[in-house]
């Protein structure tokens, strides 16, 4: 059973994993490429990176709605308790969780948390998934770590099979470090979020799927929001 990844724009994905959709990072009415709005949003665990508005904005409505589980860390759990979302699991770095179709593990992130009203958000995370037999991993918004090497070279041998990763630069990696990024984590396939969504993280990522496919580590694929990929 493959696994589909459904790009909405900026850093939301969909995530099927055959057993249920899992939804990372939900923004979308006040996201100016969202391909669907919250209202719409259909999904059974939501998977959420750090604290940042771009990350969070619509969360308490699609968890509310929805009543799927939050995976979260522990200092965004407490806010969204504060917020009236009770159905929330929440972690920290290095621990895993069973969601929908798999594990989730939560994983190092360079980057910084608050919530939109300026409560602390904890440390920032990407996620690994084993889920439907595919290793799916989320950068989240991060700068380049060596311990990419480490996430992308497992006990048992597997791949990553598919990688998201930011090429927006300024508040994350960019067209090349995310370049250096493959280099370390070489996944089968990567693919680019958190770049075009406002000027200041404009990128051309045709030119970036072009030299990340010249590079030779990694299939490059650049979707539009709503579009989607099964691996
Ligand atoms: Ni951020
Ligand atoms: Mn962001």
């Amino acid at each position: 059973m493959p696994v589909t990844l459904t790009w909405t724009g900026h850093a939301t994905w969909l995530i099927d994993t055959g057993v249920g959709v899992l939804l990372v990072d939900p923004f979308f009415d006040e996201c100016p490429t969202a391909a669907m709005k919250a209202a719409d949003v259909a999904c059974d665990a939501i998977l959420v990176t750090h604290g940042h508005f771009d990350h969070v904005a619509d969360l308490v409505a699609v968890a509310k709605r929805t009543g799927a589980k939050v995976f979260c860390n522990w200092e965004i759990g407490q806010w969204l308790g504060g917020q009236g979302v009770a159905n929330v699991q929440p972690m920290n770095l290095g621990g895993s969780a069973l969601v929908p179709g798999g594990r989730a593990t939560m994983e190092l992130a360079w980057h910084s948390s608050s919530l939109p009203d300026g409560t602390y958000g904890g440390n920032p995370c990407g996620w690994l998934l084993d889920v439907g037999g595919r290793l799916v991993y989320v950068a989240g918004d991060t700068g380049l770590f060596s311990d990419m090497e480490r996430i992308g070279h497992r006990r048992d041998g597997r791949r990553i099979d598919v990688a998201i990763l930011p090429i927006g630069d300024l508040f994350t990696m960019g067209p090349e470090t995310s370049r250096e990024a493959i280099h370390l984590l070489k996944p089968r396939l990567a693919l680019p979020n958190h770049y075009g969504t406002w000027p200041p993280i404009e990128q051309d990522a045709a030119a970036w799927a072009a030299a990340v496919a010249a590079d030779g580590v990694a299939a490059a694929k650049v979707l539009v929001p709503g579009e989607s990929v099964s691996v």
